[in-house]
């Protein structure tokens, strides 16, 4: 059984009411309630966390160091200046989704970089909530794939 950390960075909680014409009207609790059936359904250990304050993020990817198996995350307009977010997915050196709801390359300019990317296995935008949920088949094959290579190991 693996364990799969989703981050949510700022202004996220405000989904369903933020610019619904960006982010569209489903909210957070929806989007996590979903992530919570499909863990359940593929019997992975998820643990979700949404905050307005680097520093938390900083400290949940850490603290992942010790039992976490894929990181995704959203890290809001972090994802376009945050150093320190990107040396901690760099230090902790788990696979790191980063997902974000809309198009940030069909929007302003500042949003078309990402210092995330570098660091992070890959990058899914501009599929609203389906994003999380395709970057979380995608940590679920990643997880299977590990396990098949450990037991390939013990044989
Ligand atoms: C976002 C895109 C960012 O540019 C923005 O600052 C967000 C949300 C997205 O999910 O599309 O807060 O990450």
């Amino acid at each position: 059984m693996g364990k799969i950390l989703i981050l949510h960075g700022p202004n996220l909680n405000l989904l369903g009411i933020r610019e619904p014409e960006t982010y569209g009207r489903i909210t957070l609790t929806e989007i996590n309630h979903q992530l919570q059936k499909m863990a359940e359904h593929h019997r992975v250990n998820i643990e979700i966390l949404q905050s307005n304050h680097e520093g938390d993020l900083l400290d949940a990817i850490h603290r992942a160091f010790h039992d976490t198996d894929v990181i995704i995350i959203n890290p809001g307009a972090f994802t376009h200046y945050s150093y320190a977010l990107r040396d901690a997915i760099a230090g902790v050196n788990i696979p790191t989704i980063e997902v974000h709801l809309s198009n940030v390359y069909a929007r302003e300019a500042f949003r078309s970089h990402s210092v995330i990317a570098p660091v992070a296995a890959g990058q899914i935008s501009g599929f609203g909530e389906q994003g999380y949920y395709a970057a979380f088949e995608l940590a679920m094959g990643m997880i299977e794939r590990k396990m098949d290579e450990w037991d390939v190991k013990k044989d």
